[in-house]
């Protein structure tokens, strides 16, 4: 760790196991919105290693000088500056993308939030676009490990917003925008990488 940079050893230690998902799924993807990018680790990770992606960071206003310090201080090419975005404030990039990258986010923010969230990527993602989600989930209303039912709880003492989602509950608020879910990958953890698309040609077999 540099000195002055935030960081997060979650990051460092989930980035090569999302990595291997996002190269898979963001194979044909061009221009990436990632939202909540936190410290700017995976940003730059991922930027790295898959340089045929254009990877806009965004986050809530506090988070941008961390970002931009990994940012700058690796100075690839294919990371423009971090942009502000709240999902729940309404200023949404003025353009589309066809990946959009989040990790970690869907239980910080609260559900309306969460809610705020897919109407906003309604407008941003492009009629091909792929969704991929990293974080924990919870299905058929039960939590999928003691560990998680713990960390809910912490989330839940810290802020009574936050919370493991339902995996159910994003399912039906991502088709509400014409997103159908493509993959669902067990990740280290106890958490999952989620895959939703547009268009046709989206098909789910099982999750793995
Ligand atoms: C636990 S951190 C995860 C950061 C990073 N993605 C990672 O995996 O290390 C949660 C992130 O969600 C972001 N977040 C929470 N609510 C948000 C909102 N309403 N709009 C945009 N980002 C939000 C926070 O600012 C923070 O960056």
């Amino acid at each position: 760790m540099t000195t002055g940079k935030p960081f997060s050893p979650a990051s460092e230690r989930n980035r090569d196991p999302i990595l291997e998902v996002l190269r898979e799924h963001f194979a044909h993807a061009r221009e990436v919105l990632e939202i909540g990018s936190g410290t700017g680790q995976h940003a730059v990770h991922f930027a790295a290693a898959m340089p045929w992606l254009g990877w806009q960071c965004s986050d809530r206003a506090d988070y941008l000088p961390g970002i931009r310090a990994w940012l700058d201080e690796v100075a690839l090419p294919n990371t423009p500056p971090p942009v502000e975005l709240d999902v729940a404030q309404g200023a949404w990039p003025a353009r589309t993308f066809d990946a959009v990258f989040s990790a970690n986010t869907l239980h910080i923010m609260g559900w309306p939030e969460v809610q705020a969230c897919f109407a906003g990527l309604d407008k941003t993602l492009a009629a091909d676009a792929v969704l991929a989600v990293y974080g924990p989930f919870n299905y058929g209303g039960q939590f999928t490990s003691d560990s998680n039912r713990e960390f809910d709880a912490s989330l839940k003492a810290r802020d009574g917003r936050m919370g493991i989602r339902d995996a159910e509950a994003v399912d039906a608020l991502a088709q509400t925008i014409g997103l159908r879910l493509v993959d669902d990958i067990a990740m280290p953890a106890n958490n999952r990488c989620r895959v939703w698309r547009r268009g046709v040609g989206a098909t789910f077999t099982s999750p793995r």
